[in-house]
């Protein structure tokens, strides 16, 4: 069975991450702030000022709406979050900020009652990052605050490092005119594809990714061959097969990215085992470039190349299938695809 069944799945364990040796890359940021969310303005009022008074750059809001408003404006480093609110809870705010891509980075302190064992269950279900207890004291207060602050600097710097990579995609993508588009088309397909999986977030994340940075290693391909699209000399075969080993390395360093590298690696293998690098078989090829190879496969028959016309949907779906069979691709996968797609088809 190569698809997984219906129903939420982690695709991969999670692994403790070391960030030692980073201190140099952190030194010189800008200040940090904070949310804070709470509807009694009494204690909105303290809450703030004992931040301001270390000297955290401070917003104080009185309800789920305005913070969403306020982030909108400007995204915090953290947010302090008060359960019990008029309109939505802080439980639900709290889940769709971590269910959103832009916003799950940032750390969640909930702040709940002294009767806090259910409120604590609750707040870790909706993914909280860590409690505080009413009446809140300061040293507790800035304890919380300084630790989740610190790590928010670690994954600032890494999602920066992302971005630089992403970019270099792009900047591969430009250099073959005809592929003008593809890796967002890709990275959106994928992430698509995932959801209709109901694959984790983090799965979701490492799709997105996988969008812009499975052609990385092509950097070191020569345009010569590159603009040639087909009909490569052996020799040259040899060198266009060695992008997916080439991306792996220079992505390997940043553990950000530890979900995206089975994606880079393995985005050219085929189900019968006629692929590249390694020559995976079916089972072996591990979900997520399974997942971006039907998406690939998809976008590159549906666009104009210089060797081939643009297929129409109905055309891609006949051949994808046929391939499917054949041997190349996941069938099943190739299944849900298209049943994703005629879905929206319906819909539309
Ligand atoms: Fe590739």
């Amino acid at each position: 069975m190569s698809v997984p069944p219906r129903e939420r799945r982690t695709t991969f364990s999670l692994q403790s991450s070391s960030y030692v040796g980073m201190g140099d890359l952190l030194a010189c940021r800008r200040k940090q702030s904070i949310l804070v969310v709470e509807d009694n303005e009494l204690n909105a009022v303290l809450l703030k000022e004992m931040l301001v008074s270390r000297g955290y750059p401070t917003v104080a809001v009185h309800s789920a709406a305005e913070a969403e408003a306020e982030i909108r404006r400007e995204a915090p480093d953290l947010i302090l979050l008060d359960v019990i609110m008029p309109g939505k809870t802080g439980y639900e705010l709290c889940r769709e900020l971590k269910q959103d891509p832009i916003t799950r980075l940032i750390p969640i302190v909930m702040i709940t009652g002294l009767s806090a064992q259910e409120d604590r269950v609750k707040g870790i279900e909706a993914g909280a990052d860590d409690f505080l207890t009413k009446p809140i004291s300061s040293e507790e207060l800035f304890a919380r605050v300084g630790s989740l602050l610190k790590l928010k600097e670690f994954t600032d710097e890494l999602e920066t490092a992302d971005s630089v990579l992403c970019t270099l995609g792009l900047s591969v993508e430009a250099r073959d005119p005809y592929t003008e588009g593809h890796c967002e088309r890709l990275a959106r397909y994928a992430t698509d594809l995932g959801r209709f999986l109901l694959l984790d977030e983090e799965s979701i994340v490492a799709l997105q990714r996988g969008g812009y940075l499975h052609d990385l290693g092509k950097i070191r391909v020569p345009d010569k061959i590159l603009s040639k699209g087909s009909d490569l000399t052996p020799e040259e075969w040899e060198i266009m097969k060695q992008h997916p080993v080439t991306g792996e390395n220079i992505c390997r360093p940043l553990k950000s990215l530890r979900l995206v590298l089975p994606i880079i690696r393995h985005h050219h293998e085929h189900s019968d085992g006629s692929g590249y690098p390694d020559g995976l078989r079916a089972g072996e090829i591990p979900l997520l470039p399974r997942i971006l190879q039907v998406v690939d496969i998809y976008d590159a028959l549906r666009t104009e190349r210089p060797y081939k016309p643009a297929l129409g949907h109905e055309q891609a779906a006949v051949t994808m299938r046929a391939e499917a069979q054949s041997g190349l691709w996941d069938e099943e996968l190739v299944a849900e695809f298209f049943a994703m797609l005629d879905k929206r088809r319906q819909v539309a």
